[in-house]
Parts: structure tokens; C-alpha cells; sequence
């Protein structure tokens, strides 16, 4: 269903909002409950499409997923082995995951080959070869990939450190005799609350954090009760979206340390980052005047000069598109490097829409020239979308990106495909809303 937000910017943002707990660590465990016997709790689950879909290929599985007051219980009694069809595994990358959790509970697995996605054609080649390194028989025909455990090896050396890929060679290892040891694993926080949870259920794994991962197969896994991370992108996404419009805002329920990288841009930039315990205040700029839009911009914010993305703890990838906003409005001028994926730069031309000066440079890079401010268009007609800037989100954090810049451009803007937003999010425009944000959701 197409969803747009709409948006009248150029006020700043001030309160409190919790953020919810991380997609990105939500969905490997989701998938590890196939490897658990019993029944899991995970605690404050976010109701986002990516998650529904993935709970499609449980039940695909007669697993039985079910939501109680905003729990998410899995209960993996009648589990049984089926092939995962393409309709099934079509819609969300995480299907990837299942790979690796089937393969380890049935030592037989066959799933449809991902596909391509918004960012970049996003390949497979790293899981697959890891799995090989395994001694794990792996066939690709016809656009299924089929696995058959032979647990001849125990080491596997990942020339990246690709979160996907260590994850799903994880959860392949975890049920057995063998032990297995993944050299330049990659080390996000999601990766470290994956192993988290499945030491909870019963496995032994240690080293998770660094990037030489040591797992302990053991005979069997059972239900728990787990509360996932703090989302650190959304953490970060309404951090970028306090700096940019101005004002006060405090963050309860997040992990300061897993934002260290973008915690330190922003202080340079100009922000003041207080932290006490699981709570984050960013306060921007001088004092608003009551009435007078907020025009920030030239004086308050300090361009970065170059950014790269990278593995953590390098700054992610799934913030660049968010801090290029940022950059927009502030002196000087930034360039940024996207060194994960290379459809990254799709929000671009949006920018420009709201009077951004920023390119393209070269296949990885932008270069931003700050402006004195962003503006939407002025013409709202009893506050319809008659006249705004019309914005089009081609994929999640590109689509937070534009939230950001409409709220930060005084006057009107919509933006279009907002479901890609969705994904992530379950509700952006109450988060935003209960800051003092001009914003509302329609779905036609
Ligand atoms: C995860 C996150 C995503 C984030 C990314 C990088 C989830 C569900 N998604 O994606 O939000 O942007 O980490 O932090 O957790 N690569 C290969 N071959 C492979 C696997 C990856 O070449 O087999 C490449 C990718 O094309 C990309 C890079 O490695 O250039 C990073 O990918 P990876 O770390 O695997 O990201 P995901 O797990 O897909």
C-alpha cells in the first residue's frame, strides 16, 4: 500500500522518545529460534514490515509465532523440515539468515537465491564460500541454493567482514559435536547480541566482539526469554534529526557506546552530547525565538571535511545518507565516501529539491557545499499537500534521510513510498510528532 508522510518543517525538535529495540539484531534471532526447541520470548518486539516477513518463513517452518503486548513468542514445538519457497523468501534479505539456522537444525537446507535490493545487487558469494570452508556441500541451480552438512572442517577465514555472512556461518555451527572458529568476523553490536542470545538458549560461543569467533557445538538449544539491543541506526537517525533541526532532544533506551563514532561528528560539528546511563541528550544551536521558524544552518554547524563508511566501528553505512542531511546545512564542505554499497547515493536528487548543494563526485562520493538552509515549498494550502515539495524514497534510511531534511526546510514537502521507511521503523511520524514535528501519515 503506497504510504506518504507529510511534512511542514523549519521547527526544532524537543522531548524524550525511547527508541525501539534493533531490526538489524531482531532479525538473526528470529531466525535462530529454528535452531531452539520450546518456547522464546522476545521482549518489545517493533511491529516493522521486515520482521512480519521474515516471521512468514517460520511459519513456513509450522512454527508458530504469535504477539503479546508487544512480545514477540515463538513457539518451535512442531518444527518441521520444509523447502523455503522464492514467493516466501522474495521480499526481505534477512530470508538469507534461514540458510544458516536450517542448516544447522536439519543439516539439510534449500532456500531461493535472495536477489538484488534498493542499495546494490548485495551478493551472497562470502556466506556460501564460508559454508563451503565448512565442508558444507553447497549447490546453486535454478536459483535455489541447497546445503548438505558434512562438518568436515572447523576453520573459515572471511576475507570481508560481512555481518550477513558471519551471522548465518554462526548459526550454522552452533548444533553438533564440531567446534568451529570464524577468523575476520565481522564485529557489530548485532552480531554480539546475536551470540548473546544464543548462549541464553544454551549454545557456547565466545570471542563474538572481536573478529575471531569460537563456537562449541552443542547437542541442543532451548527457549528463552531475551530483550534485543537498542536500535543504534534509529539512535543515531534521530540524533542526525535533532542536529539538523535544532532544538533539545533526549533518547531514552540506547546503547551510547555503539554510537561512538557518530556521537564524536556531532560534537564536532558543533552539538552538545550529554550521556547518563541508557539516556542520550543532543542540544543544537542557539535558543529558537517563539514564532520565528528555525533557520539553522552557516555559524551553528561545522562541515566534517571527509567521511568514510566502513565495518564497525567505522562510521555505518546505514547513516551516511542521514549525516549527508546534516552536512547540507552546515559550513564548509564535506566529502563522503561509501565504501559498503554502491546504490547509496539515490536521495540526492531529492536533496536538491529543498536547495542542498551536493553531487556526485565519483562512483563511491559526494561532495556537500553548505547551504544557509534547506526550504520546502511555501504555497500549503490549509495545511493539504497542494504545492509541496514532492519527495521519493527509493529505500529505508535514504527514505529517513528525506524525513529529515522536510522537517529541517521551513515549508511543505510529501514524501512518497514512505513503506520503504517502514521497514525499519514502526512508527517514525509518532516518534517524530511527540518531538513538535509538523507530520502526518497517509496510506492510499
Ligand atoms: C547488514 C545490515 C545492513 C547494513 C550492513 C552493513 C542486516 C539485516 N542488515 O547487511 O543494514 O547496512 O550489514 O553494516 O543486518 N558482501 C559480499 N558478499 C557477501 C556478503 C556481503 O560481497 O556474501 C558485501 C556487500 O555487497 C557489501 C558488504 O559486503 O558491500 C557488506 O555487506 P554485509 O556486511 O554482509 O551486510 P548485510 O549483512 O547484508
Amino acid at each position: 500500500m503506497p504510504t506518504k508522510l507529510h511534512i511542514h518543517g523549519g521547527a526544532p525538535l524537543n522531548g524524550t522518545i525511547a527508541v525501539d529495540s534493533s531490526k538489524n539484531a531482531l532479525l538473526p534471532i528470529i531466525a535462530a529460534t529454528i535452531l531452539t526447541r520450546g518456547v522464546t520470548v522476545l521482549k518489545n518486539v517493533p511491529r516493522i514490515s521486515d520482521i512480519d516477513n521474515l516471521l512468514h518463513i517460520l511459519i513456513a517452518l509450522n512454527i508458530r509465532p504469535t504477539w503479546r503486548d508487544g512480545d514477540l513468542v515463538i513457539d518451535t514445538t512442531d518444527i518441521t523440515y520444509n523447502e523455503i519457497t522464492s514467493a516466501t523468501a522474495a521480499k526481505i534479505r534477512g530470508s538469507i539468515f534461514v540458510l544458516g539456522a536450517i542448516l544447522g537444525r536439519f543439516r539439510t537446507a534449500s532456500v531461493p537465491y535472495p536477489g538484488g535490493c534498493a542499495i546494490g545487487s548485495r551478493p551472497i558469494d562470502l556466506h556460501l564460500q564460508g559454508l563451503r570452508d565448512l565442508g558444507v556441500r553447497v549447490i546453486e541451480k535454478n536459483g535455489v541454493i541447497t546445503c548438505k552438512k558434512t562438518n568436515t572442517r572447523k576453520e573459515v577465514f572471511l576475507d570481508f567482514p560481512s555481518v550477513g555472512a558471519t551471522e548465518n556461518l554462526i548459526l550454522a555451527s552452533v548444533l553438533g559435536k564440531t567446534r568451529t572458529i570464524i577468523h575476520g568476523a565481522a564485529r557489530e553490536p548485532e552480531v554480539v547480541d546475536l551470540c548473546n542470545f544464543l548462549n541464553a538458549a544454551g549454545a557456547a560461543i565466545c570471542g563474538h566482539g572481536t573478529s575471531t569467533i569460537t563456537i562449541q557445538g552443542v547437542p541442543a538449544l532451548a527457549g528463552t526469554t531475551y530483550t534485543a539491543i537498542p536500535d543504534r541506526i534509529i539512535t543515531g537517525s534521530y540524533l542526525i534529526a535533532a542536529a539538523t533541526c535544532g532544538g533539545k532532544v533526549t533518547l531514552t533506551n540506547t546503547i551510547a557506546a555503539h554510537n561512538e563514532n557518530l556521537i564524536d561528528k556531532l560534537r564536532k560539528a558543533g552539538c552538545g552530547i550529554h550521556i547518563n546511563s541508557d539516556k542520550i541528550t543532543i542540544t543544537t544551536g542557539p535558543p529558537f525565538t517563539k514564532g520565528v521558524p528555525a533557520i539553522r544552518g552557516r555559524g551553528f554547524l561545522r562541515a566534517l571535511g571527509t567521511v568514510h563508511t566502513a565495518p564497525y566501528p567505522g562510521f555505518p553505512t546505514d547513516l551516511q545518507s542521514q549525516l549527508a542531511v546534516l552536512q547540507t546545512i552546515s559550513r564548509g564542505t564535506t566529502h563522503i565516501t561509501e565504501n559498503l554499497f554502491e546504490n547509496r547515493f539515490r536521495y540526492v536528487p531529492e536533496l536538491k529539491k529543498l536547495g542542498a548543494k551536493i553531487c556526485v563526485t565519483r562512483d563511491k562520493s559526494i561532495t556537500i557545499k553548505g547551504v544557509k538552509s534547506l526550504t520546502a515549498a511555501h504555497f500549503s494550502v490549509n495545511n493539504s499537500s497542494l504545492g509541496a515539495t514532492q519527495l521519493h524514497a527509493t529505500d529505508l534510511r535514504g527514505g529517513v534521510a528525506l524525513v529529515i531534511a522536510a522537517l529541517a526546510a521551513p515549508g511543505s514537502s510529501v514524501i512518497h513510498n514512505a513503506e520503504y521507511i517502514y521497514r525499519g521503523h514502526a512508527a517514525i511520524e509518532r516518534d517524530l510528532a511527540s518531538l513538535g514535528a509538523n507530520i502526518i501519515r497517509t496510506d492510499d
